[in-house]
């Protein structure tokens, strides 16, 4: 179903480690609606194999960096816009990873070495990212930033541990570089705030499953698919959303407005 809405239009997708990937699913429907881009991701995701499948099937160059690098994201840009032959108009921040959640820390009991890592990798990745490119005067007049995050920026989900921190911290770094990258070039900054998506970041989370089916039930759209988040991404890298920027927009069925639904009771 595509709409050509990217035509001529050019960018980076960091995140996509194998097919379940939210980033993944962003790729391949920028490339449908006439994008080129490049693939990132982490030197280590590069052993697994499945982003080069990816990039062989969008025809994209695939660079690893490691986001908390700035000499890996300089690398990457520069490269990058070799590559595509100019500079971005669109970026994607697909990039989780909590140290304590993933060895089992409890939250009352986390190890701040491991928090200020997942900080790093979780969301100051994302500050690092869009200083460079603010630096290199990467973007194009116009252009369209996006990262992914979760309502536990706002919300308490007890099992999602200092990924809750490193959501508000992304939201945060997503208004106050949206007002700076906006005065420098009319770049808009945005972070999408997804529906529970079964993926390896996701399913990480203790009692993931039951979690899912809880929004979802409670969701009146029910929750929203990783191709959706795509589509929306799509929409938010267009040129129909010129002028909406340093926002956090859900995109969760309605979840968050919600205070109780009926259909959870029957779960
Ligand atoms: N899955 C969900 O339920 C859900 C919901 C809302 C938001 N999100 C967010 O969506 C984004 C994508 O996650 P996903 O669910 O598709 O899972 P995923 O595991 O497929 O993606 C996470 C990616 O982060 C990459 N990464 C980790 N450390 C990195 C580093 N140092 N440098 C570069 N890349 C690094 C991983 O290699 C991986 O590709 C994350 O920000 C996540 O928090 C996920």
């Amino acid at each position: 179903m595509s709409k050509n809405l990217l035509a001529g239009k050019r960018g980076i997708i960091f995140g996509a480690l194998d097919e379940k990937s939210i980033a993944w699913k962003i790729a391949e429907r920028c490339v449908e609606e006439g994008a080129t881009i490049t693939l990132t991701n982490a030197p280590v995701a590069m052993r697994f194999g499945e982003i080069l499948k990816l990039g062989e099937k969008l025809n994209a160059e695939i660079i690893p960096c490691d986001a908390t690098s700035i000499e890996d994201l300089e690398n990457l840009f520069s490269k990058s816009m070799d590559t595509l032959g100019g500079r971005f108009d669109f970026v994607l921040h697909a990039i989780g990873m909590s140290v304590n959640v993933r060895k089992k820390k409890p939250y009352t009991d986390s190890k701040h070495e491991w928090m200020q890592k997942t900080f790093d990798v979780s969301a100051i990745s994302f500050h690092k990212m869009m200083q460079v490119l603010y630096k290199m005067d990467a973007m194009n007049e116009w252009g369209s930033i996006v990262g992914l995050s979760y309502i536990a920026a706002q919300r308490i989900f007890p099992d999602y541990g200092e990924m809750a921190e490193s959501k508000a911290l992304l939201e945060s770094f997503a208004r106050s570089f949206g007002y700076h990258y906006g005065l420098q070039k009319n770049v808009r900054v945005n972070t999408i705030s997804q529906s529970p998506t079964i993926t390896t970041a996701g399913s990480g989370i203790k009692g993931f499953d039951q979690f899912f089916n809880y929004a979802d039930k409670m969701s009146p759209l029910g929750n929203a698919s990783a191709e959706a988040c795509a589509d929306y991404t799509v929409s938010l890298f267009s040129d129909y959303t010129r002028m909406v920027t340093m926002q956090n927009l859900f995109h969760d069925g309605g979840f968050s407005n919600m205070g109780m639904n009926p259909a959870v009771f029957d779960m």
